[in-house]
Order: C-alpha cells, then sequence, then structure tokens
C-alpha cells in the first residue's frame, strides 16, 4: 500500500515528544492481541493511527476507541446487515451494531483491569462512530472514514466479486464513508483513498484486475 499523503501515519506509530500513561501502553499492547484475529484488524490499527493525525492530543481513552470501534463483530451473535438489500446508512443496524460495540470493548477494559475513566471513556465515541456527533465522535467517524477507505479497498471489492452486492451499491459504500465525514479539515486526507478505491472496484468489476484474495466477508465499517 503506497503512501498517497504526506500525512500518511507509520504503522502503530506515537507521537515524538508526547509521553503516554503506562496503562495506555499496556492496554494498547493488550487490544492489538485481541484483534489479530480479527479480519478487518488493519482498519482498526489504522484508525487508532489516523486518529494521531487528526487529534495528536487526543485523550487516552479515545486512542483506545478508536482501535477498538469495530469489536462487536468479533462476537457471535451481532447485528447483520444485508448488503444487497439495506442502505449503508441504516439507523437500525449502524445503532446496533455501535451500541453493541461500546458495551463489548467496554466490558473488556473492564476485564483488563483499565481505570474507569477509559471503560467509561470509550462509550459515546464509540457509539458515535459512524454518524458522529459530539466533537469526539466527530473524530471517531473521520479516523474510521479515513482507515475505511484507504485499508479496504480489497474488501469492498470481494464483495461485488462474490455477488453479495452489486459494483454499484459497492461503490455506494465507498462514496457513503467519504461523504459522512462532518469534520470538514479531515475531507482532503479521506479523498485520495476513496478516489483509489473506487478505481480499484471499478477495475476488478471490469476483469481488469484479478479479484482480491480473500479478505473477509463480514460489513466492514
Ligand atoms: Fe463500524
Ligand atoms: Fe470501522
Amino acid at each position: 500500500m503506497s503512501a498517497l499523503s504526506d500525512v500518511e501515519p507509520g504503522w502503530r506509530a506515537l507521537p515524538a515528544g508526547r509521553t503516554f500513561s503506562p496503562e495506555l501502553l499496556r492496554l494498547r499492547e493488550a487490544a492489538f492481541g485481541w484483534l489479530e484475529p480479527y479480519y478487518d484488524r488493519i482498519h482498526l490499527t489504522r484508525a487508532a493511527d489516523w486518529m494521531l493525525v487528526l487529534a495528536p492530543d487526543a485523550p487516552e481513552h479515545l486512542l483506545l476507541a478508536a482501535l477498538m470501534h469495530d469489536l462487536e463483530r468479533s462476537v457471535p451473535g451481532g447485528p447483520v446487515l444485508d448488503k444487497a438489500n439495506m442502505a449503508w446508512d441504516d439507523v437500525a443496524y449502524n445503532t446496533a451494531h455501535t451500541h453493541r460495540s461500546a458495551e463489548v470493548v467496554s466490558a473488556w477494559l473492564r476485564d483488563h483491569g483499565a481505570p474507569e475513566a477509559f471503560v467509561e471513556g470509550v462509550q459515546q465515541p464509540i457509539r458515535e462512530h459512524e454518524f458522529g456527533g459530539s466533537p469526539e465522535g466527530d473524530l471517531m467517524q473521520a479516523a474510521d472514514s479515513i482507515s475505511f477507505l484507504e485499508t479496504n479497498g480489497d474488501l469492498v471489492s470481494t464483495w461485488a466479486v462474490r455477488g453479495e452486492c452489486t459494483a454499484e451499491k459497492s461503490e455506494e459504500k465507498l462514496r457513503w464513508m467519504y461523504e459522512r465525514i462532518r469534520l470538514e479539515r479531515a475531507r482532503p486526507w479521506a479523498l485520495p483513498y476513496l478516489e483509489r478505491s473506487v478505481d480499484q472496484l471499478r477495475r476488478v468489476a471490469a476483469g481488469e484486475l484479478d479479484a482480491p484474495a480473500d479478505p473477509g466477508r463480514a460489513p466492514g465499517s
């Protein structure tokens, strides 16, 4: 994956000159282990990386929220989005997804001895990661969108190839991930990744590019 922006963060890079608490560093390492078997772990990792670009002084709970924001999908029994027949911004689905993730992540933090400020602090931004809302929610949504568009061109192309939804519907997903961004200053960083992912999808759908290897089947965002 080539860099499209001179602000593109390094993999799991922490900003030089900022000190983090031992609790944050311990829980971040533990979270890397939790998301390792998750199909969209690269997207989650990059959401946290981009959070530090968007907000170098982001509070520590917001870094943890970005890193784990979709992980309800790693726990069986969650809501399911019918990609062919439901809107990407379906309120009922996205509310169920975000609220369940807030509960799952919060419980995981408590089980791992996190301070109560982290256990409580991750909940609202995770609940707001799809639609935004508060200042922290808008940062989460922007980090989620940039990371999704950066990392999930393969995933979205695969939906079309497998017939899970049409190529047009797949492209709608990419465009929604860009157009929903409420934090205006994040848009220029998301745009080149949107364009790259749309180009990949169109070329795969047209048979000009090979279908990606198995990047997973879940909805992803
Ligand atoms: Fe999500
Ligand atoms: Fe996401």
